[in-house]
């Protein structure tokens, strides 16, 4: 049987997300938005390049979460993006409302479901929808850390002159602005960044991959990023679908993991079929790990305003 992945919202991220997920052949694919005829659209232009693809993927666009049901994967995507200007954070009580009523409704017709997380503010929004669906946070987790190092990658290849695929690198902590990179656990080709970039360098990566969100932002003026978010869905979707069982950091709900308790935010994790089957516990320095702290504190701060209990 094939396995059916569901989109809710049909913005940016979602149609790229159907796209990228459609492509890959593996599973049915549901595009749900409010606005009639938008996921319809969408789907349909979608389905239209199976024949130029060679591809006989099956995408469907709806308003109705009945088309939903027995989802394995379902990506909640729905809700405002940012404008020029504005925090992820400053989006909370408007995603707040959405993120309930769709989580609510997602669990009704899938009970057994994994959730991937994009809205933002996004490590509040996996805590929120946690809280609400009572789901086990092994299939309850959002996507930004992958994004996060994703970016970080990027400017590292660029500035070495050398391939994306040989850089490794970790962005841990809260998907805003006390993000954790960790250079020390940056590689290129096994060498440690730390060894082929001076200090000055590395820092001035850092504070671009933690504005990364906020550049895409400024550039585009209407929206936030989506090509890279998507991927990084994508990326997930695959290590659950076809239980890969690989290491990517995801925001998850923390309880004790590095002295971390009762609070979501991005750590590594295997992903596979079960959703996060082991949280990975990295050694860290004493100042890494208050740093990571800090950004789980800064969550809390946040997830604190909903008032959930
Ligand atoms: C970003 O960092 C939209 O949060 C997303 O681009």
């Amino acid at each position: 049987m094939r396995s059916k992945v569901s989109i809710i919202g049909a913005g940016m991220v979602a149609g790229t997300c159907a796209q990228r997920i459609a492509e890959r052949g593996y599973a049915d694919v549901v595009l749900l938005d409010i606005i009639e005829g938008l996921p319809q659209g969408k789907a349909l232009d979608i389905l239209e390049s199976a024949p130029i693809l060679g591809l006989d993927f099956r995408i469907t666009g709806t308003n109705d979460y009945e088309d939903t049901a027995n989802s394995e994967v379902v990506i909640i995507t729905a809700g405002v993006s940012r404008k020029p200007g504005m925090s992820r954070d400053d989006l909370l009580l408007t995603n707040m409302k959405i993120i309930r009523e769709v989580s609510t409704k997602i669990v009704q017709h899938s009970p057994n479901c994994i959730i991937i997380m994009v809205t933002n503010p996004l490590d509040a929004m996996v805590q929120l929808a946690l809280h609400d669906t009572k789901f086990p946070r092994t299939r309850l987790f959002g996507q930004s850390g992958i994004l996060d190092t994703g970016r970080f990658r990027t400017f590292i290849a660029q500035e070495l002159d050398v391939s994306v695929e040989d850089v490794s690198a970790y962005v841990l902590g809260g998907h805003g602005a006390t993000m954790v990179p960790l250079p020390r656990l940056c590689t290129v080709g096994g060498i440690p960044i730390t060894e082929l970039l001076p200090e000055e360098k590395i820092s001035s990566i850092i504070q671009r991959t933690v504005k990364g969100g906020a550049e895409i932002v400024s550039l585009l003026k209407a929206g936030s990023a989506f090509y890279t978010p998507s991927a990084a869905v994508m990326e997930m979707v695959d290590a659950i679908i076809l239980d890969k069982k690989r290491i990517l950091p995801c925001a998850t709900y923390l309880e004790g993991e590095y002295g971390i308790n009762g609070v979501v935010v991005g750590v590594p994790v295997k992903l596979g079929k079960n959703g996060i089957e082991q949280i990975i516990e990295l050694k860290l320095t004493p100042e890494e790990e208050e740093a990571l702290k800090k950004s789980a504190r800064a969550v809390q701060e946040i997830v604190s305003i909903m008032k959930l209990e």
